[in-house]
């Protein structure tokens, strides 16, 4: 850093987007190429592509002190491989499979010249929606934190250094997830105790598993923009949690806290973001036109730039780039990376796990629920549906397309192709667009229906409702969908419901009139395999939903781990001078870690080490599980408590424990648990995370609404 002038140093802390990709608003702003010889830029975010990287590495080589560029990604769900969105992986709670989804985008990526993802999203969401619930791990931070370390360890693999490992960043910090009515980019406003408590934790665990840099956000918290927070970004990240990586703005947020209101002019806003902890600009421009000036005029002390710029040179060492700035950036590494089979099997697999069964009723004609399917030799199936050929929308929002991926990417057609043989008995009909209100397909859709023995029905989003900027007032089925399923329905045959989304939907008719549904999300290159290995029962589903599906709009915020009101609802029925809405029953459609299989599930008989404990004692918790079914099957085993009555209102219940198993049918497995003083702690009024004495209530079972239950108390 001695070697370095003011010039050079502010350099390093501005980031560029390239023109190939744009992720934000561009600006347009000259000859970009000439910068980097300047040393006027320390890192790149959309530039792609081992050859591309190395050009304009070569660039920066030609600055005075030769510091090599760091290129960021988007890399969220897969690079050449796409996997499923963030929040379908979260409901598979494999957290092996999680951090081996993110080990094969890191290592993809890396192929391609790019050092540093802006993965994982970490933000709690309890408002579908917000476009971007589809970038996270839903609802619950206890699932959130886990899944947020998983994917720091994935990118990350054996450590900086490696040249399969990339820089993780975990993102948006902080309470981007709160914004209110679910607008990307508003406001958020909370009490510090639920910041600590819900928003701050999955942060925190991704720092203990040493992720490398920090994206702050866009929205302001209780009326400070999150990129001029100092409380934020200095008390609680690098100061309380000893973060020493580098924190990166979001895309243009230090200038955007101009039109929050917050800072005066862009040197203003320089100076706010950098004196509060923000150490790199990504494409605000601020740093590199104001810093320099700031710190001749004694504004800000070069210290502070200094630590900044550290905290970014210190990246780019740890990636060997000093060494050779040229190591990711090469084109046979990228080529044999490109096609890897192995790297579709990890996709396929991933995709199977993030599949939730919602409903599979027993049809009575048949004597047993439609699924898995029965075919024989002469079953006819219809294929029908917006979405039955779709093959980008599979991808999701935050991926990349591929020239090859109409050959690629296995759309639910042709999955079911594959599987189902005989593929002249496959009939299809698309029946509407996933938007507008043209009917004129349906009754080629009712044609297909009454040739057939099976309806199989593909409905949705389109794979770019959801994500940024993406935020939806109404989360219905788009367009006529439901109607379209409504015509099906009518033909009696039997249905299959596959709804595709990058979010919870609502779907109510369906829900209740439909046998079988199939919440699919987006899962990525290998969806239409997945899906189909799960309808014919090569796969049997063990999803869990990682968000509480509403009834409808106006049920949101909904999530499970409420407080009750001193006035709490009993039942649906019961709305008179209780916590209820009166024209809506108060349960959700569907509840946070919710998800059927082809078997079925018993608890019984859980059981406790000691009915008392003393606090900082640790208490065992075991259960029989069953599987009582006709199927081999993986459950996901929930734990939650409730702690009765504290010094502050707790929720009706919180997610403190999990585990998936495996049973064979008519297998019991006893699962046992830990449970430590951290779990029975909580925010106390000044912040301190501490347990009370007093009584506990136990839950286990399959979803958040399960009322399998015991209780112990904790003595002082
Ligand atoms: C804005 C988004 O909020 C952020 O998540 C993303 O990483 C950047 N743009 C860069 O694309």
């Amino acid at each position: 850093m001695s070697l370095m002038t003011l010039e050079e140093k502010v350099g390093q802390l501005n980031q560029l987007s390239s023109d190939f990709i744009s992720t934000g608003p561009i600006t347009c702003d000259g000859e970009k190429q000439d910068r980097v010889r300047q040393g006027k830029v320390g890192s790149y975010l959309n530039v792609t592509g081992a050859a591309r990287t190395r050009s304009l590495q070569e660039i920066a080589m030609q600055s005075r002190r030769k510091i090599p560029l760091l290129f960021a990604q988007d890399v969220i769900h897969g690079y050449r491989t796409i996997f499923p969105i963030p929040l379908a992986e979260a409901a598979s709670w494999d957290l092996a499979a999680i951090e081996r989804s993110a080990r094969i985008a890191a290592s993809e990526a890396a192929g391609s010249g790019i050092h540093w993802t802006f993965a994982p999203m970490v933000d709690i969401s309890r408002d579908p929606r917000w476009g971007r619930v589809m970038e996270g791990a839903g609802e619950d931070t206890y699932l959130g934190s886990l899944i947020a370390e998983a994917r720091v360890k994935g990118f990350q693999g054996k450590g900086l250094g490696q040249v399969d490992a990339i820089m993780a960043c975990a993102k948006h910090f902080a309470a981007y997830g709160a914004a209110e009515g679910g607008r990307d980019y508003n406001t958020t406003d909370m009490s510090m105790r639920r910041l600590h408590e819900v928003y701050l934790p999955p942060f925190k665990a991704a720092v203990e598993a040493g992720v490398s840099s920090v994206m702050n956000s866009f929205n302001d918290i209780n009326g400070i923009p999150a990129t001029g927070n100092t409380y934020l970004q200095r008390t609680i990240l690098k100061g309380k949690w000893n973060f020493n990586g580098l924190v990166v703005s979001d895309w243009g947020s230090i200038g955007e806290m101009i039109n929050h209101g917050y800072a005066t002019d862009t040197a203003d806003a320089a100076k706010r973001a950098i004196i509060a902890g923000s150490d790199m600009d990504m494409e605000s421009r601020a740093y590199v036109g104001q810093l320099i000036e700031l710190v001749k005029r004694k504004i800000v002390p070069e210290s502070v730039i200094d630590e900044a710029v550290c905290r970014v040179l210190n990246k780019k060492f740890e990636l060997g780039l000093f060494d050779d700035p040229y190591r990711f950036s090469d084109e046979s590494r990228e080529k044999a990376i490109w096609n890897d089979p192995t790297h579709l099997e990890a996709a396929r697999d991933m995709a199977k796990k993030s599949i939730v069964l919602l409903k599979n009723d027993l049809v009575k004609k048949l004597g047993k629920p439609l699924l898995p399917l029965d075919v024989f030799g002469s079953t006819k199936i219809a294929l029908v549906g917006p979405l039955v050929k779709a093959i980008s929308d599979n991808n999701g929002f935050w991926s990349y397309s591929w020239p090859d991926d109409s050959v690629r990417v296995v759309s639910l057609w042709k999955g079911v192709e594959r599987k189902f043989k005989a593929s002249k008995d496959l009939i299809y009909a698309k029946g509407c667009e996933l938007e507008g209100a043209d009917t004129s397909g349906f009754a080629a859709a009712r044609q297909a229906a009454l040739k057939s023995d099976i309806v199989i029905v593909s409905v949705g989003e389109s794979g770019s409702m959801s994500g940024e900027a993406k935020s939806r007032s109404e989360i219905h089925l788009p367009g006529i969908q439901e109607q379209l399923v409504k015509e099906l329905v009518a033909t009696g045959k039997p249905v299959v419901v596959l709804i595709s989304a990058g979010r919870p939907l609502v779907f109510n008719w369906i829900a209740d009139n439909v046998p079988s549904i199939v919440y699919t999300w987006w899962l990525g290159t290998e969806a239409g395999n997945a899906i189909a290995d799960v309808l014919f029962g090569d796969h049997n589903p063990s999803g869990k939903l990682p968000m509480t599906f509403p009834r409808t709009e106006g049920q949101i915020p909904i999530y499970y781990n409420y407080f009750n009101t001193g006035r709490p609802f009993k039942n649906d029925k019961d709305f008179n001078y209780v916590t209820a809405y009166t024209d809506l029953p108060n349960s959700p459609r569907y509840p946070f870690g919710y998800g059927l299989s082809y078997t079925t599930f018993e608890y019984r008989n859980i059981r406790l080490s000691a009915d008392t404990i003393n606090l900082g004692e640790s208490i065992k918790v075991k259960v029989n599980v069953t599987n009582s079914g006709k199927y081999v099957g993986d459950e996901v085993v929930q734990l939650y408590i409730q702690d009765v009555a504290a010094s502050l209102v707790r929720p009706v219940r919180e997610l403190k424990a999990f585990k998936k198993v495996r049973l064979m049918s008519g297998e019991t497995k006893e699962v046992e648990f830990l449970l430590t003083e951290k779990e029975l702690s909580f925010f106390q009024e000044d912040l301190r995370f501490a347990a009370e004495p007093g009584l506990f209530n136990l839950f286990i079972g399959g979803s958040s609404h399960t009322s399998v239950h015991t209780s112990f108390y904790a003595k002082e």
